[in-house]
């Protein structure tokens, strides 16, 4: 199975405890309740869905939550479980209070999210065997646990899946502020010095996202240590930035195909996703997951019943770039 496997430098640059986690700050204070309580109760934490946009610190939250429970992570990611049998040989494994984290947990085939129904809601396997006219069932209990789903795509779920998750938390795009405190302590973890200026210009090219802060700060780091600097000030940084086809706002190639093709090709919308994916050729889901939130977010397009719409912002933004 490949398990994603995680570095040491990783590793180091991940919080540990919901205390050092930046941002999120409604999901970390629901968290933090559910669970002091499971654990004032020495019960396991109900079983938690985390949404949103990739590189928001899902699988992050869900490493924490391992650690401030105290317990065991079993990390599975969801396309590489192809039939039944690959979930029940972890499942049958599982401690008492274990965690089982299923990332990308919306690619799972449809008979493994039927065989985690009974799994979540009884802490029972059921593994049919034989087939359709002749079939018995094996019916093996499992000690409690918790499982923590992780997805870009909450609507793929079928929904009794997603209402066997006691607790979901959605995650938004964090603030400059919040990115820039990320981007500080990314700085800290490399032994770097960063000023507040530079930061906040690393922060703005970040679409609010951790995971790119994260990349934008380590090409700024390959440019002060190229140049011998431990000092990233605003003009290294500002430096370093423009070298990559990133622009002020964070905007880049895809982006700038997507809005052009959007105001020019199909003059401001409405168009629906699929037409303008199958123009500049990039993938519908591609668009969705990782560029949209973002132009949603900063007020270049609206996603609308009859498609995707660009704002007047967004075309001003396109002319005079
Ligand atoms: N609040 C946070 N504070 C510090 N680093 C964060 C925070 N949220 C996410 N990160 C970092 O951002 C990167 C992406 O987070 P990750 O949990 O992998 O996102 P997701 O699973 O949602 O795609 C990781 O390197 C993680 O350490
Ligand atoms: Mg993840």
């Amino acid at each position: 199975m490949d398990n994603k496997v995680i570095d040491k430098e990783e590793l180091s640059l991940r919080p540990k405890y919901l205390d050092e986690y930046i941002g999120q700050d409604e999901v970390k204070n629901n968290l933090k309740i559910f669970i002091g309580a499971a654990k004032n109760r020495n019960e396991v934490l109900d079983h938690v869905l985390l949404y949103g946009p990739p590189g928001l610190g899902k699988t992050t939250l869900a490493y924490i939550i391992a650690n401030e429970m105290n317990t065991n992570i079993k990390i599975i990611n969801g396309p590489s479980i192809e039939k039944t049998g690959d979930i029940a040989s972890i499942l049958s494994m599982i401690e008492p209070g274990d965690i089982v984290f299923i990332d990308e947990i919306h690619r799972l085939p449809k008979v493994v999210e039927e065989m985690l129904y009974a799994a979540m809601e009884d802490f029972k396997l059921i593994t049919v065997i034989g087939d359709h006219v002749n079939s018995s069932s094996i019916i093996i209990d499992l000690p409690p646990f918790t499982l923590i789903g992780a997805t870009t795509r909450p609507g793929s779920l079928s929904s009794p899946l997603r209402a066997r998750f006691g607790i979901v938390e959605k995650l938004n795009l964090f603030s400059i502020e919040e990115i820039s405190k990320i981007i500080n302590r990314t700085a800290k973890v490399f032994d770097m010095h960063i000023t507040y200026d530079a930061s906040i210009e690393i922060a703005k090219r970040s679409r609010y996202t951790p995971r790119i802060a994260i990349r934008l700060f380590k090409r700024v780091r390959d440019y002060a240590n190229y140049h011998n600097v431990k000092n990233i000030t605003l003009d290294i940084s500002s430096k370093a930035l423009n070298n990559l086809k990133i622009d002020k706002i964070g905007l880049e190639e895809v982006d700038f195909k997507y809005l052009d093709c959007l105001i020019n090709r199909f003059n401001g919308g409405p168009v629906g996703i699929n037409s303008i994916a199958a123009s500049i050729n990039e993938e519908v889901q591609n668009l969705e997951d990782a560029y949209e939130p973002y132009l949603i977010q900063i007020g270049f397009i609206n996603r609308t019943l009859r498609g995707r719409v660009a704002s007047t912002r967004a075309k001003c933004y396109l002319n005079n770039r």
